[in-house]
């Protein structure tokens, strides 16, 4: 009997309409157009407005990919959801998107890994197809960073935005869809990079809302450091599991937090520039919704068969990537 793969066979993304721009950003704090370009690759990202919230694009995306595949949202199982910034400590956001959607059959829950939160997700969600024990899971990407970034945080608050992606994960039985993954994690690193206020460790007070304690705390360098190195070695390390060469690979999904960490990661695997999907500029780092964005934008590129490697580094640390076997033209 032929194994059971999870394969992606629709897949949607969702930005808010306001434009944050690296102009607007000189007027709020002490930055230039140059440095942020030079020392990211962002050139804008998007913001929400009216209130919306991570279900809210996220019920976008669930809507955007039922209709491309020509399915009600009640025929969906499951939703997973890479977010770490809910609409509410709970319920989650995967919860509310499915009511917001009308997927008013499926069950949804939200996973924590920061930037990789669309690859734990999608690595998640894949146990339920391979298990045989659901048809149709929607794996989704959301961040709203713009409500926890501190905008007087000028190394911090100029890599962020919002956005939403996704996919949907149906069974295959002809070797396409998810292939290999390796996911890593080590809390070292979690002095570098966290949101210290709003959980148990240090729940929300006067005081330490005052000392914008309940805003992204992000130590640059050493997470740049670190995101360098992991995110280009564990790409080559599944290149290297499953014999795959740099022509073999016909694309890298990679997390966009940085231009030079991707040129990292994309030279390591030999990969030249073209095959490495790029939107840093107009939406900066999303955080779980930069690889779904991409492969959303890129769509139309995509051929059944194409080899695509996905890489991501963040907050943790959680780091991986994951070897998929595209599955459709659109
Ligand atoms: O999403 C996953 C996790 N996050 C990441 O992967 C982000 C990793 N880190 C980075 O991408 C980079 O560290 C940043 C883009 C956040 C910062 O870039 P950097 O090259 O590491 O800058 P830095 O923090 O080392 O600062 C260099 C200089 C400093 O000035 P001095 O001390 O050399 O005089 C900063 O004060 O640049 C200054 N600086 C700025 N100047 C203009 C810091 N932020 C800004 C700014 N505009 N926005």
């Amino acid at each position: 009997m032929k194994k059971v793969t999870a394969a992606i066979t629709s897949l949607h993304g969702y930005v808010p309409e306001k434009v944050l721009s690296n102009a607007d950003l000189e007027k709020m704090v002490d930055t230039n157009d140059e440095w942020i370009t030079t020392r990211t690759g962002i050139k804008e990202r998007r913001i929400v407005s009216d209130g919306q919230a991570a279900s809210d694009l996220g019920a976008e995306v669930v809507k955007g990919i039922c209709q491309k595949r020509g399915i009600s949202p009640e025929e969906i199982d499951v939703v997973v959801v890479g977010t770490i910034t809910s609409d509410y400590k709970f319920p989650s956001a995967g919860n509310l998107i499915c009511e917001k959607s009308g997927a008013i059959n499926a069950w949804g829950f939200d996973l924590a890994a920061a930037c990789s939160g669309f690859i734990y997700a999608l690595t998640t969600g894949a146990q339920f197809i391979e298990s045989g024990r659901h048809q149709k899971v929607i794996v989704i990407g959301v961040d709203i960073m713009s409500t926890i970034v501190d905008y007087t945080d000028r190394a911090t608050c100029i890599i962020f935005g919002d956005g939403a992606g996704g996919v949907l994960l149906e069974p295959n039985s002809d070797g396409e869809g998810v292939i290999d993954y390796i996911m890593k994690n080590d809390a070292t690193g979690k002095d570098h990079l966290i949101q210290k206020v709003g959980g148990s460790a240090e729940p929300i007070t006067i005081d330490n809302i005052q000392e914008n304690r309940h805003f992204i705390f992000q130590d640059g360098r050493p997470v740049f450091k670190h995101a360098v190195t992991k995110m280009a070695d564990v790409s080559a390390e599944i290149m290297e599991n499953n014999d795959l060469s740099s022509e073999d690979v016909a694309w890298l999904v990679p997390h966009q937090a940085n231009l030079r960490i991707i040129d990292a990661t994309s030279n390591r695997m030999g990969l030249t520039n073209d095959k490495v999907m790029i939107n840093i500029e107009k939406y900066g780092n999303t955080t779980a919704a930069t690889i779904p964005l991409c492969l959303w934008e890129w769509e139309e590129k995509l051929k059944k068969g194409d080899n695509i490697v996905l890489a991501a580094f963040g907050g943790g640390f959680t780091w991986g990537s994951m070897y998929i076997k595209w599955a459709y033209n659109s």
